[in-house]
């Protein structure tokens, strides 16, 4: 790993880059955030959600914590999504996941980490919920794959299922929540068509969901 000074000096050098193209850059920055996408991710440090899609900062308000869970009573998440989308009014709420995820897999393997654990009973909620689907895969990769996808589809309907977005639905606000998938091996993201943009898309999707418990696959990413 980098000294810390090196940091410091890296954080220069990034400044002074950025700065080079576009002098007034910062300056701009500080006087107001006006981003239209909210960034619900895993904290996991190979992924890097801001530049990895492109974006520059200011233009995506990010919420991360260990394999991307939306809990109705966890405030910190809460706060950021009522925050976004009251008073940022972002547009576009990503709840990102991705393959081989820790959190998962310890969820899955009922490892035990400590406190964290009691964090990743939701998952194992949902392993439960899907045991179906899961226990038709032999292969554990498979099967890990298969709830880091079903944990993002179950934390796209928590999303929908607040009283934010249900709020901010019912007033006519467009805000469109979607689930992604990073597979760490590529860097590359993929959209799994799961979105929702209404109520009525919110209930579709679960319907689609619960309803093909047995045989989910079809939500697969493409
Ligand atoms: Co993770």
């Amino acid at each position: 790993m980098k000294k810390i000074e090196e940091l410091l000096a890296a954080n220069r050098q990034w400044a002074e880059e950025l700065t080079a193209d576009d002098p007034q850059f910062f300056e701009r920055l500080s006087e107001a955030q006006n981003p239209e996408l909210l960034w619900i991710g895993c904290s996991d440090s190979r992924i890097s959600p801001t530049s990895s899609i492109g974006l520059l900062p200011g233009e995506m308000f990010v919420h991360r914590n260990v394999a991307n869970l939306v809990n109705h009573s966890d405030m910190n998440c809460l706060s950021v999504m009522q925050f976004a989308i009251e008073v940022l009014k972002v547009r576009h709420i990503i709840v990102c996941g991705h393959y081989n995820c820790g959190g998962v897999k310890a969820a899955l393997d009922d490892a035990r980490f400590g406190l964290v654990d009691n964090w990743l009973r939701h998952i194992q909620d949902i392993m439960h919920k899907y045991e179906t689907v899961l226990k038709h895969l032999s292969d554990s990769d498979a099967r890990l794959d298969k709830l880091c996808e079903l944990n993002v589809i179950e934390q796209v309907i928590s999303v929908g299922e607040t009283t934010i977005v249900q709020d901010a639905w019912e007033r006519g606000q467009e805000v469109a929540i979607h689930g992604w998938i990073y597979r760490i091996a590529e860097g590359i993201y993929r959209d799994m068509n799961i979105s929702a943009r209404s109520l009525a898309e919110l209930d579709s999707l679960r319907e689609k969901t619960y309803s093909n418990r047995g045989s989910i696959g079809t939500l697969h990413a493409n």
